[in-house]
């Protein structure tokens, strides 16, 4: 079985539909999204439309169900006033901006999915999805953690040799195996943070042996997405964000 996994796509909608075309011809047997609809770009209703139309089942990511609950604030790390100042405007920008059926499908977002390739009447392999973490979607859980946090957190999780943990949220792609478990954290379709602009996503297939995990970048029409920035209220930094894959702007960790 081949799963396409699309994570952090945040209202690029140029970016989804490149992506999009690209699993098309890949004849996968699954899509899953790990969350953060929307967020930072300007088509946040469009986004959360084609991916409802498409009827691609996901998970809820921070920005996701801090819209949908009207919370405080994005549950975004910032790491100086000015990235924390950009932060707020995206995050009071999406909630001014998404329709009432967009917050509402945003709610409806399970926390988890979990797959199990082989059908649920065997044991396993099973694949976790989430956005950030099994316990929160806030928490980043990058590359530089140590093998004894994954560990924790596949416990956490409920899982065993031979099984899969995807999640997103750093926006930068990877993949390691710890105690029989594999851990993969897909990257970002529309706001990648790796210096790389183009749009990612991961194709796991899960068969007899060890899982495939592939990163996939696709090239889309990044100018379109930054005049859609720039035409909107919303920050030109993030335009210029997108056209370096995260590499110089001050904002490069808040997601
Ligand atoms: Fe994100």
């Amino acid at each position: 079985m081949r799963y396409a996994l699309v994570s952090d796509i945040h209202a690029n909608l140029p970016a989804l539909k490149a992506v999009q075309r690209d699993i098309e011809a890949r004849h996968v047997g699954g899509v899953y999204h790990l969350g953060d609809l929307v967020g930072y770009a300007p088509w946040p209703d469009e986004t959360v439309a084609m991916i409802a139309a498409l009827g691609i089942p996901g998970v809820a990511g921070n920005y996701d169900s801090t819209v949908a609950m009207d919370y405080k604030h994005c549950g975004c790390r910032y790491e100086d006033p000015h990235q924390e100042e950009l932060s707020h405007v995206s995050y009071d920008w999406t909630r001014r901006h998404v329709s009432a059926g967009t917050k509402a499908y945003l709610g409806g977002l399970p926390f988890r999915i979990d797959l199990l390739p082989n059908g649920g009447h065997l044991a396993g392999p099973r694949v976790v999805l989430v956005h950030g973490t099994p316990t929160l979607n806030t928490v980043y859980w990058t590359e530089d953690r140590p093998d004894d946090f994954c560990l924790k957190m596949a416990n956490l999780a409920g899982m065993k040799p031979g099984d899969v943990i995807a999640f997103g949220h750093t926006h930068k792609p990877w993949h390691r195996e710890v105690g029989g478990m594999h851990f993969v954290n897909t990257g970002s379709v529309g706001r990648p943070k790796d210096g790389d602009w183009r749009a990612g996503y991961v194709v796991l297939e899960i068969a007899d042996g060890p899982p495939a995990v592939e990163f996939v970048r696709v090239e889309y029409d990044l100018d379109a997405a930054m005049r859609g920035i720039r035409a909107s209220e919303l920050p030109d930094e993030f335009a210029e964000f997108l056209r370096t894959g995260g590499g110089v702007s001050p904002g490069s960790s808040a997601s």
